[in-house]
């Protein structure tokens, strides 16, 4: 492929690019922009998209073939430009089990000095999604224009909306056709896919959640730490500072999984209550406030949260986004709980093992996620009150919330077989797993760019 080829009056031809990439040749930045233009604007077929994406699944890209196609679909569509007193930063996590860490960190980044366009998405599989969990807020709309998303952005210091149609649309097509072509787990497609977007809003630096156990995408730790690296690298060299905490997934991050009561424990966070949830939210974003220069950054990220700062950033997101006023002060009021509520039953002992996946599956059969895209869910349903790893049973491993006394039979059933209990206290593993550095940056640079 020869610059050259690209922009002509007439269509160019892919297939020299499809070709050099199935032979092992990679990818160069003309190319990748070829194949994303082609992409966005239909001009690249089908049965060209899908051979693409499997060539670079079976021949895999170089960190610089990576970064040209993450650029190229992340120039697919609009490209978010920011003018603000401090550095836009972000966070993008796996997935996983009561993961609600967006709806704590972010409030927690702007109080800290930073800005968090936060542009997020639905649940995916097993996993829940951001957006799912905040429209069990009434009235919350995640749906804003870019001149209100800009708006809360720069006047509150965060805000958290779906995409819009213009986000990086090459990858919209080629996640729905690697889907189709079975080319869905390549690491290079991944990077690029999950980078496109993040980068479109426009981001001085983003820290990456990888997680790894029984309820992650990738279970094993190798494969999150290879996940981690080429994202990392990738970002870093499409011009974004950022770094990756590799982070346990072996149970639910929150003791409730399912949007309302995962929003109830995010609150309760915001108000100061220990948890896995804080520590993480914590160390998410020192990380993240770090790549920006900042060297006490965990101390203030632990005060913006004590002193209250974070929930009144957080209630002031959620009123910008049609929320109620006072859902930091009473959620319950504003939280509609499912009609069933039960113990799930247990025999004394220790928790040994939690099959994440399993728990995940559970809140979708109770109506609290999707099987299909476009379903309905229902936001009251899913599981609190979780028991963690190496904690003792007391004979109950966690609450079911339900629809219909059927719905919580086969949930009880569900939460039953995914735990594993001993008579023995088993040792604890570390919530953080690893920790994957942006190559030699010099984040000195951006100081000036945080507020104080
Ligand atoms: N999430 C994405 O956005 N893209 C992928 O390819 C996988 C997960």
């Amino acid at each position: 492929m020869t610059p050259d080829a690209v922009g002509g009056a007439h269509p160019v031809d892919p297939r020299p690019v499809i070709a050099r990439v199935r032979d092992g040749g990679g990818l160069d930045q003309a190319g990748a922009s070829l194949i994303a233009a082609g992409l966005s604007d239909g001009s690249l077929s089908d049965a060209q998209a899908g051979a693409f994406a499997m060539a670079v699944l079976t021949r895999g890209l170089s960190t610089e073939g990576r970064a040209a196609l993450t650029r190229a679909m992340r120039d697919s569509g609009h490209v978010m430009r920011w003018d603000l007193p401090g550095a836009v930063v972000d966070k993008h996590s796996t997935g996983g089990i009561g993961d609600v860490v967006s709806l704590v960190l972010a409030p927690v980044l702007a109080a800290c000095g930073a800005y968090v366009p936060m542009i997020s998405g639905r649940g995916l599989g097993h996993t829940g999604g951001t957006l799912d969990k905040l429209e069990a807020i009434p009235g919350y709309d995640c749906d804003l224009s870019e001149a209100r998303f800009r708006e809360l952005v720069r006047d509150v210091g965060c805000a958290i909306v779906a995409a819009s149609g213009d986000l990086a649309p090459a990858d919209r097509r080629l996640y729905a056709i690697r889907d189709e072509a079975a080319a869905v787990q390549s690491v290079d497609l991944i990077t690029a896919s999950i980078l496109s977007k993040k980068l479109a809003a426009g981001l001085d630096a983003l820290v990456l959640d990888v997680k790894s156990g029984s309820g992650a995408f990738l279970q094993s730790q190798q494969e999150a730490a290879e996940l981690g690296q080429a994202l990392v690298s990738t970002a870093n060299a499409a011009g974004c500072r950022t770094s990756a905490l590799i982070t346990d997934m072996d149970q639910p991050l929150a003791r409730a999984a399912g949007n309302a009561l995962e929003v109830a424990e995010a609150i309760a966070c915001l108000r100061g209550a220990p948890s896995a949830l804080r520590d993480l939210t914590l160390a998410l974003a020192a990380e993240a406030l770090g790549l920006t220069g900042r060297d006490d950054a965990l101390a203030r990220a632990a005060e913006a949260l004590d002193s209250g700062r974070a929930a009144e950033i957080f209630a002031r997101m959620v009123v910008g986004q049609s929320g109620p006023a006072d859902l930091i002060d009473a959620p319950q009021k504003h939280l509609s709980p499912a009609p069933v509520i039960r113990p799930v039953p247990a025999p004394d002992g220790f928790v040994t093992r939690i099959d994440g996946t399993a728990l995940g599956n559970a809140v979708i059969a109770l109506g609290g996620g999707r099987v299909r895209a476009g379903d309905a869910i229902d936001h009251r349903v899913g599981l609190s009150d979780l028991r963690r790893l190496t904690e003792p049973t007391e004979k109950v491993l966690g609450f079911v919330h339900a629809a219909s006394d059927s719905d919580a039979d086969a949930a009880i059933a569900a939460v039953q077989a995914a735990y594993r209990i001993a008579p023995d206290r088993p040792e604890a593993g570390p919530l953080l797993r690893g920790h994957i550095a942006q190559p030699s940056a010099d984040a000195q640079s951006m100081r000036q760019q945080t507020r104080s």
